[in-house]
């Protein structure tokens, strides 16, 4: 039976990155027996502006019917004065809500071919592999109470809640040990657990399933420190696993170390291998509709795509191969430009893949 891809381009450069996979997916349908259908639906600004919501249950609908689901990006300054609960970005955090995707992966993957594009030393950075494994659905990012107070002189006080239960450490732990086993059997936890006890507890947890995984290797870091350590010696690491918000701004970190944040894929899973894919760099308004976007972290979104939701890891590795193929071609965007490069615009780039898929 066929198996269906939700597409969702959302904003800014989304709906020309989305593009390009969509061209990839459609040479794996007609080249290589790849058996999918593919929907559209609006999500983020894009769906704001039509509909006065970010996520329409329409949306919401298809995205549950789906067996995977393909993003673009969303947000833009167009949208930042609108009230919290209309913005784009909650349209992205309604669907990994709703549909419990909890388990966010996140590979920073250098490929030898952009060692130069790193704004770290080539010694620092070669052969990179590290998988960031986040929380996604809890955390500061979700708790209750949130929001903005006005107290009794007059002041305003903002706040919001660090929350996880066990259950919700245990089963991201688990994914992050899982993972390792297929790696190199390295899991490093971070947490402030000096400062917040809601991390103490996570660290409690972490040890405690760490205990069911005696081949993996566990140890335990503060994020501040870990911060230091993924831009210091990045290569210790082989699986990272932390809360919603150390996750977010420590794979923006990582991204960097691989010259761009423009070519790292994820992937957000439920508990069933169903899963939103989307490059890990947002709407980037300030290149969108110019064509010079890279669309490869999106094409590597497609590749996880294949290997997670649709058990087509043999397509996922051409996938990968293609791109790779792409890179040693010398083609580059403005992203990964480096002196004696070939430089390309989105959709050549696409192109190119399509190109690479079909000879290889
Ligand atoms: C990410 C993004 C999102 C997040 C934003 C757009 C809500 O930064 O996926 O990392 O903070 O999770
Ligand atoms: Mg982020």
């Amino acid at each position: 039976m066929s198996k269906s891809i939700l597409i969702l381009p959302g904003d800014g450069i989304g709906p020309e990155i989305v593009d390009e996979a969509v061209k990839v997916l459609a040479c794996l349908r007609s080249d290589f027996g790849l058996d999918v259908d593919l929907d559209e639906a609006l999500v983020g600004g894009a769906a704001y502006d039509v509909t006065g919501h970010p996520l329409p249950d329409a949306t919401l609908d298809l995205a549950r019917e789906a067996d995977a689901i393909l993003l673009g990006a969303v947000g833009g300054p167009k949208w930042e004065p609108l009230d919290y609960s209309v913005r784009p970005e909650r349209g992205l955090l309604g669907l990994r809500a709703e549909l419990g995707l909890f388990a966010n992966l996140r590979p920073a993957i250098l490929y030898p071919q952009l060692a130069e594009a790193s704004t770290l030393k080539p010694e620092v950075v070669a052969g990179l592999d590290i998988m960031i494994v986040r929380e996604l659905t809890g955390g500061i990012y979700f708790g209750q109470p949130r929001g903005v107070r006005t107290l009794e002189t007059g002041e305003r006080e903002g706040f919001n809640t660090l929350v996880y239960r066990e259950s919700e450490i245990d089963r991201i732990v688990r994914v992050a040990m899982d993972i390792a086993k297929k790696r190199n059997r390295r899991v490093c936890s971070v947490d402030k657990a000096n400062v917040l006890e809601c991390t103490e507890l996570w660290r409690q947890v972490a040890t405690q399933v760490g205990k069911d995984y005696p081949e993996v290797e566990l140890s335990h870091m503060y994020v501040d420190n870990a911060s230091m350590q993924l831009v210091r010696a990045p290569k210790q690491f082989d699986v990272l696993v932390t809360t919603n918000m150390f996750g977010d701004i420590l794979s923006d970190c990582a991204a960097m170390l691989t010259g761009s944040i423009g070519m790292l894929p994820s992937a957000s899973l439920d508990a069933n291998g169903k899963g939103m894919y989307e490059p890990i760099h947002g709407s980037a308004p300030d290149i969108a509709g110019k064509g010079v976007a890279n669309p490869l972290a999106t094409i590597l979104s497609v590749a996880m795509l294949l290997r997670y939701s649709l058990d087509e890891g043999v397509l996922a590795e051409r996938l990968e191969g293609a791109v790779e193929a792409v890179l040693n071609k010398g083609m580059r965007t403005p992203d990964i430009h480096s002196p004696g490069t070939q430089g390309v615009g989105t959709r050549e780039m696409g192109d190119a893949v399509v190109e690479a898929l079909r000879s290889a």
